[in-house]
């Protein structure tokens, strides 16, 4: 047998599973031993005192996607890579989105050819169904899955996207017969619309009433709705980016009478609160998302949800707006109303390191949890296990190298997205990622992008055993 292409030495592997010392040895680009010694490499790289995890896979992001006129979003594909990469990231999943009245085929197309050769890590696409016709359920939809786009969003808010309870229910039935995996956005769209018109008629229009516009209730109506056509039909769903108690108790209810239903959170709900819409001028902008950071209580419950289960996996929704730019935060119209404020806060880079500081630092989860709910999961649940998602022979060399005692301060200063700003701006964190190799080789070493853009593949998926049969994981 040939010399490894590499060697990692002397590190603490973690999987969903267990933690053992162990070195990893790697050939064209894969695990090919993980074993107390292996043989000499090319290259070797010492990880005494780190952890070597799998890469994170991020399954939920935002990149280069048309967000209405006079918006534009701040990342491109070369640009959320490099930001991922350096946050211990080795996979992303953004969405091609189906803008109305256009085939969704073409949108994929356009899309995919916008993020060729662009990429420091490998790339796996969802779809977003904004516009179900007959044409679309019967042929695009299933030819698309057959190609390996195996899971789809669909919204039951926003006026460009939102799908009404007949289109729900025939997305979930094509679901099920292809077998693909639906994301849902959980929020009642004429409550927001209701609310949002009141808000406005009382002069209530800064950016903190976002948050008063979509109250947890919205969400909670909405997840149960989503949950129940998802009953009637049979078929798995994932809720993602849940915010608080009220959308967690839906979801922990249907999962105790043993339905189909797994559920994301994210870093924006254990961290954040509607306090942060309330900055001086504009800057409460900064924090716009849907559904919003709620409160103390809130965050509590979803670390309940997160410790018992209940959530199957932790994605950023990384959806990144420029704050001094009239085509991000700041449009003429986003000034006179919350209404028109771009929805989404960047997130790719800090996901990894805020759950390890809060959740495994801080002593509220485990390791191995850490490493389910950040890669493990997500390969698993949207198809792309065992490819990915694990450290094992036989995987991708797609791995983090991590140090669990680093402490660091978050800074828009040393981040590599295309946002000029993070919600995370001062946030002291323990733990950080040190190196993160994709598919054999470094992209990013102690917060420098060494990688070559184009490096990173656009990765088809298999059929995922989990979204035939809701099984968890
Ligand atoms: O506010 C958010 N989350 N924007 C991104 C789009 C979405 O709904 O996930
Ligand atoms: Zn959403
Ligand atoms: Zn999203
Ligand atoms: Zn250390």
């Amino acid at each position: 047998m040939s010399k490894l292409d590499l060697a990692i030495r002397g590190g603490t592997v973690v999987t969903a599973s267990d933690t053992f010392r162990a070195d990893v040895g790697v050939q064209a680009g894969r695990i090919v031993a993980v074993a107390a010694e292996v043989e000499g490499a090319t290259r070797e790289i010492d990880a005494s005192g780190l952890l070597v995890l799998p890469g994170g896979i991020d399954s939920h992001v935002h990149i280069a996607q048309p967000s209405g006129p006079d918006v534009v979003m701040a990342d491109d594909f070369a640009s959320a890579t490099a930001a991922a990469a350096a946050g211990g990231n080795t996979c992303i999943m953004p969405f091609a989105l189906q803008q109305r009245g256009t085939s969704l085929r073409r949108c994929v197309e356009d899309y995919v050819r916008q993020a060729e050769g662009e990429c420091h890590i490998d790339v796996s696409v969802h779809l977003i169904i904004s516009d179900p016709t007959p044409e679309v359920l019967g042929q695009e939809l299933p030819a698309l899955l057959k190609a390996g786009y195996t899971s789809f969003k669909v919204f039951m808010t926003y006026d460009d996207l939102v799908l009404n309870d007949r289109q729900l229910l025939e997305v979930f039935e094509v679901a099920r017969r292809e077998r693909a995996l639906v994301m849902v956005h959980a929020e009642g769209y004429d409550a927001i619309k209701y609310m949002t018109d009141r808000l406005e008629r009382a002069g209530q229009t800064s950016p903190f009433f976002h948050a008063t516009s979509r109250p947890e209730l919205v969400e909670r109506e909405a997840a149960h709705r989503a949950i129940s056509h998802a009953e009637l039909i049979d078929v798995p769903i994932m809720i993602v980016h849940v915010s608080g108690r009220e959308a967690m108790e839906q979801i922990r209810w249907a999962q105790q009478r043993g339905l189909k239903v797994y559920a994301e959170t994210c870093p924006q709900y254990l961290t954040l609160t509607a306090d942060d819409l309330q900055g001086l001028n504009m800057e409460g902008t900064k924090y716009v998302c849907s559904p919003p950071p709620r409160d103390a209580a809130s965050q509590a419950a979803i670390w309940e949800g997160l410790q018992q289960g209940v959530f199957q996996t932790f994605s950023s929704d990384h959806c990144p707006f420029r704050y001094e730019s009239s085509e991000g935060k700041l449009t003429p119209k986003s000034k006179t109303s919350f209404r028109w404020v771009p929805n989404g806060i960047p997130g790719i880079e800090t996901r990894l390191p805020i759950l390890f500081s809060e959740g495994v630092s801080a002593g509220r989860i485990s390791l191995n949890r850490f490493v389910e709910l950040t890669s493990t999961n997500h390969a698993k649940i949207y198809g792309l296990y065992p490819r990915k998602g694990s450290i094992g022979v036989g995987f991708d060399a797609d791995i983090t190298l991590w140090d669990p005692h680093r402490r660091e301060t978050i800074r828009q200063e040393n981040l590599h997205h295309g946002a000029d700003y993070t919600p995370w701006e001062g946030f002291e964190v323990t733990g950080w990622p040190v190196m993160t190799i994709a598919r054999g080789e470094v992209v990013a070493r102690d917060g420098v992008i060494v990688g070559k853009k184009g490096a990173g593949r656009i990765l088809e998926r298999d059929i995922s055993a989990y979204a035939a049969t809701g099984e968890m994981p």
